[in-house]
Formats: C-alpha cells, sequence, structure tokens
C-alpha cells in the first residue's frame, strides 16, 4: 500500500520540551538528558524525516532501552589518558552522551596539545556524525567524528554484510558565516531511505543497495533486507574498513559483524578529534585564506545555467533556517508511535 509521508511542524521549543521530558521519564539523568535532547533536535533540524535522522531517533532508542542495549544514566569512565588522547567506556550508556562527553573532552586537550583524538568503546547508535564534528567549530576548532555501525554493507566484491555505513563528520568554523559540515555515511543510502521509498511506493536509484543474494535491483521491496552500497564502489568499502579499525578495533569496542548484532550489548565505537587551526597559524589568517578558498568553489561555473555551487552542509543550513522560522516536521506515523509509546510508559504526550 502507498503511504505518502505526511508532517506535523512544530517550534524547536516545543519539539524540545517533549524529548526532554519523554527521556527523563525513561530514565536519563538531569545533569546528562540535554546532551540527549541537544542530539536528537540537531538531527530533526537538519535532515529529512521519517528517514531516520528526526524524531523518530527516539523510538529506535526507547527500544534499545527495553531490550538492554542502552542503559541510560549510566556512569562513563575514562580507561587510559594521555596529553592528546583518551579511551573512553560508554559502558553501554547513550550514544549520544557518550559521544558529546568524547568531543567536550577532545576539544579541551586540543586547546593545549593542538589536536586530540578521543575514542569511545561500549557506547550506542550517535545520530549525526555532523552534530560532534560542529561542536569543535563551535569551539573554533575543525572537529572530526566518526563512528562504527551495524554490518548493514558487503565488502567490495562480496554479499555478506560486515562493514557499516560509518558515517563521518567534519567541521571548519567561520566566524562571519554558517560553519562549513561534512556529513555523510560511506554507503549510498541507508535502511531508513530505503523503508521511505518503500512506504511511498518509490523506486530507488540502481546504485543505493543489492539484495541479500547480491543482485542490483531498484525495488525497495527487494532491498528492505538487502545491503547497502558504497560510495565510490571499492574506495568507500575501504573507507569504511578503516573506520572500524579505529573506531572498533582499536577503541576496543566490537567490529564488523558484530556491532550491533547482539541487542543487549550492540558494542559501538566511535572516533572524536578536535584539531586546532591556532597550532598551525594565526585563526584570523586561516579565516581569510579559508574564505579566499569558499569564494573559489562558489565562483565554479554551473554545468546547468542557473545551477548554484553549493558548500557541505549548505543545504542542511539553509533547511535549519527554514525550520527555525516554519517549525520543524515530524511525520505522522512517528508521532502514531511516540503516541503509544507515551501510554505504554506512562509519559505526558504533549505533541
Ligand atoms: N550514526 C549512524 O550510524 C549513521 C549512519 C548513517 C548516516 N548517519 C547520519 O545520517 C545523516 C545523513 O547522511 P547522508 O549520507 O544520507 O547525507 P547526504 O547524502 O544527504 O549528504 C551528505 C553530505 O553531502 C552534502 N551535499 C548534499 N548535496 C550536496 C550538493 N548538491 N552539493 C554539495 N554538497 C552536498 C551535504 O551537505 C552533506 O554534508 C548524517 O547526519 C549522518 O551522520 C548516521
Amino acid at each position: 500500500m502507498v503511504d505518502i509521508v505526511q508532517f506535523k511542524r512544530y517550534s524547536e521549543a516545543v519539539l524540545r520540551k517533549f524529548v526532554r521530558e519523554y527521556l527523563l521519564a525513561l530514565g536519563d539523568r538531569f545533569d546528562e538528558v540535554d546532551f540527549n535532547v541537544n542530539a536528537v533536535i540537531y538531527g530533526a533540524m537538519r535532515w529529512i524525516p521519517a528517514q531516520g535522522q528526526g524524531l523518530e531517533k527516539l523510538l529506535r532508542h526507547t527500544r534499545q532501552i527495553k531490550e538492554g542495549g542502552i542503559k541510560p544514566g549510566v556512569t562513563m569512565t575514562y580507561l587510559k589518558e594521555r596529553p592528546a588522547t583518551a579511551l573512553l567506556d560508554a559502558n553501554k550508556g547513550s550514544g549520544f552522551v557518550a559521544a558529546t562527553m568524547a568531543m567536550q573532552k577532545s576539544i579541551e586537550k586540543a586547546k593545549r596539545t593542538g589536536i586530540a583524538c578521543v575514542l569511545v568503546r561500549n557506547s550506542n547508535h550517535y545520530g549525526t556524525s555532523g552534530y560532534y564534528a560542529n561542536m569543535a567549530a563551535e569551539a573554533g576548532m575543525i572537529g572530526i567524528a566518526f563512528t562504527n555501525a551495524g554490518p548493514e554493507m558487503a565488502p567490495w566484491g562480496a554479499k555478506t554484510g560486515v562493514l557499516g555505513t560509518n558515517p563521518w563528520g567534519i567541521a571548519v568554523p567561520r566566524k562571519n558565516d554558517f560553519n562549513i559540515i561534512l556529513d555523510m555515511a560511506l554507503t549510498m543510502s541507508g535502511q531508513g531511505m530505503i523503508r521511505l521509498a518503500y512506504r511511498e511506493g518509490r523506486s530507488v536509484p540502481i546504485t543505493w543497495a543489492m539484495t541479500k543474494e547480491g543482485k542490483p535491483s531498484t525495488d525497495p521491496a527487494e532491498l528492505l533486507d538487502g545491503l547497502q552500497l558504497p560510495i565510490g564502489e571499492f574506495k568507500g568499502s575501504g573507507l569504511s574498513f578503516m573506520t572500524d579499525v579505529i573506531s572498533g578495533v582499536l577503541s576496543g569496542s566490537k567490529f564488523g559483524r558484530d556491532t550491533f548484532t547482539d541487542l543487549q550489548d550492540l558494542g559501538v565505537g566511535h572516533t572524536l578529534i578536535a584539531l586546532d587551526p591556532s597550532a598551525y597559524m594565526e585563526p584570523a589568517e586561516f579565516e581569510s585564506r579559508l574564505a579566499q578558498f569558499v569564494d573559489q568553489v562558489k565562483q565554479a561555473q554551473p554545468i546547468q545555467p542557473d545551477g548554484e555551487i553549493l558548500l557541505p552542509g549548505e543545504l542542511e543550513h539553509r533547511r535549519m533556517q527554514e525550520r527555525l522560522e516554519q517549525g520543524i516536521p515530524v511525520d505522522l506515523e512517528t508521532l502514531e508511535r511516540l503516541h503509544e509509546l507515551c501510554i505504554e510508559n506512562g509519559i505526558p504526550f504533549s505533541l
């Protein structure tokens, strides 16, 4: 049955209040609830709702709490520390909280050392990589964040899911304009995008995914249990492998086929890097050189006469501006399911 997704819009303040109350009722601590809220709202502000990065995050988060994969309010502990590095054990706590704490630590360290890299083990889904990269940009630094994820992709040439979508966020600060944020999975698509196409009765590009038998297909029904295809063919597959070497293998977390496999021990690993431009040149000089580079990119001749050249994150920045004015869309199916969950858990449903 074709179901064209419909939305209702809410102000940021209304959504924040709901998400905060909802997560507190599920066991979040007062001192960390806003780490979760900020990450969820950031995704809802910038990405297309019903594809996985909007308020639907709460559905997955709730399910994983119930299954025992996420333990809200747990104490996270630093296992190792050097001047420019640290290793955080998230102890199965929220990925949003763990990655926020780890990036805060990276920023703090990079102020002294110029660069810092904090790894996280035993964590969970952390949402959008760009959010954590942008935390560093907000502090005047270049931020890099990446994570491993469930085995939704086969290594190049194979048909066994081993690698993850393993998204990267790289954010660059600007004083007088929006921070430039590249935020992307290493796969062409994701399960959320395929599910949405299925709901809406649309076919998907042949480059997005293959069936579990390793056959190309544009029919989302055949791809719901299929395998994602990498960006840039074997190059994306290689990037995903290397991402997991650092976020999974080196952090001491799970990796490859084992991430997200045991519902009570999801074992996600993250990498959070902060790089202080002032370790290399005066921030003003960096700013001015960056502006020149941006001008070159913006002035590149478009292939289409009315085409526009966009910076990484520019589309999402515009979406965010529009949503600050018009409200943040939440799809009706997600609202309905959240309503049910609120009833089930005795939480007031205020949307
Ligand atoms: N935590 C996880 O396990 C997980 C897994 C996959 C994705 N994600 C998140 O999902 C979100 C969506 O990822 P995605 O890969 O679908 O994003 P996407 O493909 O929509 O965009 C990727 C990047 O390309 C840029 N871009 C898009 N169109 C452009 C254009 N015309 N010109 C220039 N730049 C352009 C965007 O600004 C963005 O930085 C991200 O926040 C990502 O971190 C999370």
